[in-house]
């Protein structure tokens, strides 16, 4: 497993009228996490390809986008187009997984796959060898601030396993409830990409709220 620790703030918990100013703070970041949400897939609307833009011009920060919509297959070239240097689908969402990814990844960008805090690990079974990225929702998901869901450090065993029976070593990404009292024991459970919505964008100092989560990462490594 990767032992590098990559932290993602959640602009969904920043201010949207400060767009630019709130990218400045957090430059520090190793992506900027976007959640896309439909108002169907889950009971939240956010925003389209139109902010990703946006997003894009304001950052060098990768963008890993998060779409929780209900036809990721139809709608996913609107985000490559937009800029996102990663895509992670739900695979509750997705019709045909496989050739979804297969299709971020051949326009460039890193496919990443989610799975929602009821949906097995096995069932990315077939996809393992093929992914850039498995994100866990330690949330169910739709709003920022929720607590995190214990269940998670299991289900994040079980993914290590799943890697290492196949001999892969994607990005672990996990979603939801993340901070300094979670991040050490889900980096300790094999986790290297961890989301930070109102962890970071919830402190005035969001710099040093990014180096306080690395810090209880490393912590939680050691
Ligand atoms: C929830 C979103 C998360 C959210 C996390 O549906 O996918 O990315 O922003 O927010 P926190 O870190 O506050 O739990
Ligand atoms: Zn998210």
């Amino acid at each position: 497993m990767t032992a590098k620790i990559r932290i993602a703030p959640s602009v969904l918990s920043a201010d949207f009228a400060n767009l630019a100013s709130e990218l400045e703070e957090v430059e520090a970041a190793d992506f900027i996490h976007m959640d896309v949400m439909d108002g169907h897939f889950v009971p939240n609307l956010t925003f389209g390809p139109d902010f990703i833009r946006a997003a894009k011009h304001a950052t060098t920060v990768p963008l890993d986008v998060h779409l929780m919509v209900d036809n990721p297959d139809e709608s996913v070239d609107w985000y490559l187009d937009a800029g996102a240097d990663m895509v992670t689908v739900h695979v509750e969402a997705a019709r045909h997984l496989d050739r979804l990814i297969h299709h971020i990844q051949d326009r460039g960008a890193k496919a990443g796959v989610v799975l929602n805090p009821a949906t097995p690990v096995c069932l990315i079974e077939d996809v393992i060898d093929i992914v850039d990225c498995v994100m866990l929702m330690s949330v169910n998901p739709g709003f920022g601030g929720q607590s995190f869901i214990e269940n998670t450090i299991a289900k994040l065993e079980r993914l290590r396993a799943l890697c290492r029976d196949h001999g892969v070593d994607p990005l672990i990404e996990v979603d939801g409830g993340i901070s300094g009292k979670t991040i050490g024991r889900v980096v300790a459970a094999g986790a290297n990409l961890l989301v930070a919505g109102s962890a970071v964008f919830g402190a005035k100092d969001r710099a040093g709220a990014i180096a306080d989560l690395r810090a209880c990462a490393e912590a939680g490594l050691r």
